[in-house]
């Protein structure tokens, strides 16, 4: 008898459907975004008389046979595979219905790191380099973006929209970068953002990893053009400055057509005595070298 007034409801169900009658029961709230092990609370409410409300859940499930509201009610949730049902058995038709709970259990990763894929040390100009970002144990993965960042400028963003599991996974993310000297000293960062939508948590949990410095290594230049003419006044002191831009810093030796004292190894020389002539400067570090030359010249006679 039970089992015949089962099949029965089932098959009235089945119809109620198909002809997309109204459900009668509503929860509230219909979509709930829950952090691993936080506490979660949902009624779900009748429209007209009930013999049965219920939830059915591995844990919370609760029934009513008095009220037109129920609870699910969970301390911490744990629960990776939740999927929480509100039915109700109706005295009317339809005589039963169900309406499925939209619920997302996230986690924020245990970790962000971010590395350089296929290289230590300092990067060479002209040459590729793979950074890696590499997120541990989180959920759910459809909902992450992960942003890279040079500074303050997001350059790439990685979605993964197309995975499907609920449960903590391990994601990574790869950055092809070609550094330019403009890159020296530039820090990479990786953040992992969880955008759940208007129900998930305001602003959108996010964990930020560690800044990766990238050292670029190229050989030195100068700003100003490699020759120079100086005039020469009497008593004047003159500055040759031969300051190289370079990674790592330029080493400087100078050479002097002119017969003088000893020349410093610094960038810039300055000095009321220098004779005319013809000074040359070397910058150079192991990525190359440059010369600058400086031509002083004794102010034309007769004025
Ligand atoms: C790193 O990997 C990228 C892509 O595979 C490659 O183009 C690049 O040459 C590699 N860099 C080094 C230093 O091996
Ligand atoms: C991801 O990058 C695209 C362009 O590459 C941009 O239009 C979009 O807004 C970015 N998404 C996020 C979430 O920042
Ligand atoms: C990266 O650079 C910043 C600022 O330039 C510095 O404070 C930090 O110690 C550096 N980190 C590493 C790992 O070198
Ligand atoms: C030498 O030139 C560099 C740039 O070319 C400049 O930053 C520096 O201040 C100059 N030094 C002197 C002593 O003029």
């Amino acid at each position: 008898m039970e089992n015949y007034f089962l099949r029965w409801i089932l098959k009235l169900c089945m119809l109620c459907t198909v002809l997309g009658e109204e459900c009668s029961l509503e929860l509230k709230p219909s979509r709930v975004v829950v952090g691993f092990g936080e506490p979660v609370t949902v009624s779900c409410e009748a429209s007209r008389p009930v013999r049965v409300l219920g939830w059915e859940s591995a844990i919370g499930a609760a029934h009513t046979q008095q009220d037109r509201s129920v609870q699910w009610k969970v301390d911490s949730l744990i629960d990776w595979i939740e999927e929480p049902i509100c039915y109700g058995v109706f005295f009317t038709a339809p005589r039963q219905c169900e309406e499925k709970l939209n619920l997302i259990l996230y986690k924020t990763p245990d970790s962000v790191t971010i590395s350089s894929a296929n290289h230590t040390g300092p990067m060479v100009e002209g040459t590729e380099y793979q950074l890696l970002c590499d997120v541990q144990n989180i959920a759910p993965v459809q909902y992450l973006t992960l942003k890279w960042y040079r500074g303050k400028t997001e350059v790439y963003n990685h979605s993964f929209s197309d995975l499907t599991p609920v449960t903590p996974v391990q994601v990574s993310s790869i950055l092809l970068i070609a550094p330019t000297q403009a890159d020296d000293g530039a820090q990479y960062r990786c953040v992992a953002q969880l955008e759940m939508g208007p129900e998930g948590p305001q602003p959108s949990p996010s964990v930020t990893s560690e800044p990766l410095n990238v050292s670029v290594h190229y050989p030195p230049s100068f700003l100003s053009p490699d020759t120079e003419t100086v005039d020469m006044g009497l008593g004047y002191e003159i500055t040759l400055n031969c300051t190289a831009t370079g990674n790592p810093t330029p080493l400087y030796s100078w050479a002097s057509s002119a017969p003088q004292e000893k020349m410093e190894d610094q960038p810039v020389l300055t000095s009321s005595y220098f004779l005319p002539g013809t000074y040359t400067c070397i910058a150079s570090n192991k990525m190359g070298k440059k010369s600058k030359q400086f031509i002083i010249k004794t102010k034309s006679k007769g004025v």
